[in-house]
C-alpha cells in the first residue's frame, strides 16, 4: 500500500513503542526505550551494509571472515527530537559520523526553515541515515533529505518511529528513491499536525520540556 516503506513490527519494538506511548512513562524511561528501539530498528536499517572479506586467524586456523566495508556511515538527526536516535545507532556502529540539521516550521507558511546545518566534509561517500521520531506532515523530512541530496549524497535512508499516512504519501512523492523505516503507521494527524494516537511531542518527551 505504501511504496518503499519498511514497517519494523518486531515484537520487542512494538512492546517498547507501546511503553513509550503511555503518558505515564517518565522522561528517563522514554529516553531509555528510544535508545533501545533505535538499536533494534538499526539492526534492520543496517541489514544491507556492504561487507568485505578479510583473512583472520582463529585460535585453531586461518579463515576468510566478513567485516563492514570501508564505506562510511553518517547519521543525520533532525533537531531536536532526532537526537534521541543517535546514541543507540552509534552503539551499533561506533565509527559513524554524525551530521545535524536544524529545522523549524514557519507558523505562517508552515514551510520548514533551516537554522542549522553541519555535515561531514565528504557526505557523497557516506551511507546516510536521516532520523526523526515522527514523520507527521513529512515537510521536515522532505526538507532534510533535500539538504542531504544538495550535499550530493546518493545513498540515503529515513528512519522514524511513527509515521502518519499523509506524511508517508507526501514524502514518497518528493523522494521516491529514499526508503522509509518506521515501527508503525498511525491513524492520522490532528489539527495541529500531531500524529494520533502517537506519542505526543517527541522532543518534549525526550528532553523533559513542555
Ligand atoms: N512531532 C511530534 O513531536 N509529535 C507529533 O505527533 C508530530 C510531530
Amino acid at each position: 500500500m505504501y511504496e518503499n516503506v519498511h514497517v519494523i513490527n518486531h515484537p520487542l519494538v512494538q512492546h517498547k513503542l507501546s511503553m513509550m506511548r503511555s503518558k505515564d512513562t517518565s522522561t528517563q524511561d522514554f529516553r531509555t526505550l528510544l535508545r533501545e528501539i533505535s538499536m533494534l530498528m538499526g539492526y534492520e536499517v543496517f541489514r544491507n551494509l556492504p561487507t568485505k572479506e578479510i583473512e583472520i586467524e582463529t585460535p585453531l586456523e586461518k579463515m576468510k571472515a566478513q567485516m563492514l566495508s570501508e564505506k562510511k556511515l553518517c547519521i543525520v538527526p533532525i533537531l531536536r527530537a532526532g537526537l534521541g536516535f543517535v546514541d543507540g545507532l552509534l552503539q551499533l556502529v561506533p565509527t559513524a559520523n554524525v551530521g545535524h540539521i536544524g529545522l523549524y516550521r514557519d507558523p505562517e507558511t508552515l514551510v520548514a526553515v533551516e537554522y542549522y546545518l553541519k555535515f561531514p566534509d565528504n557526505l557523497p561517500i557516506h551511507h546516510v541515515i536521516v532520523v526523526d521520531p515522527m514523520l507527521a506532515t513529512g515537510h521536515s523530512a522532505i526538507a532534510a533529505i533535500d539538504r542531504v541530496k544538495k550535499a550530493e549524497a546518493t545513498d540515503i535512508k529515513f528512519l522514524c518511529l511513527i509515521a502518519a499516512p499523509i506524511g508517508l504519501k507526501t514524502f514518497h512523492e518528493a523522494h521516491p528513491d529514499v526508503p522509509v523505516y518506521t515501527a508503525t503507521i498511525d491513524r492520522e494527524l490532528n489539527n495541529h499536525s500531531y500524529i494520533l494516537p502517537g506519542i505526543g511531542d517527541a522532543g518534549n518527551r525526550i528532553f523533559g520540556t513542555k
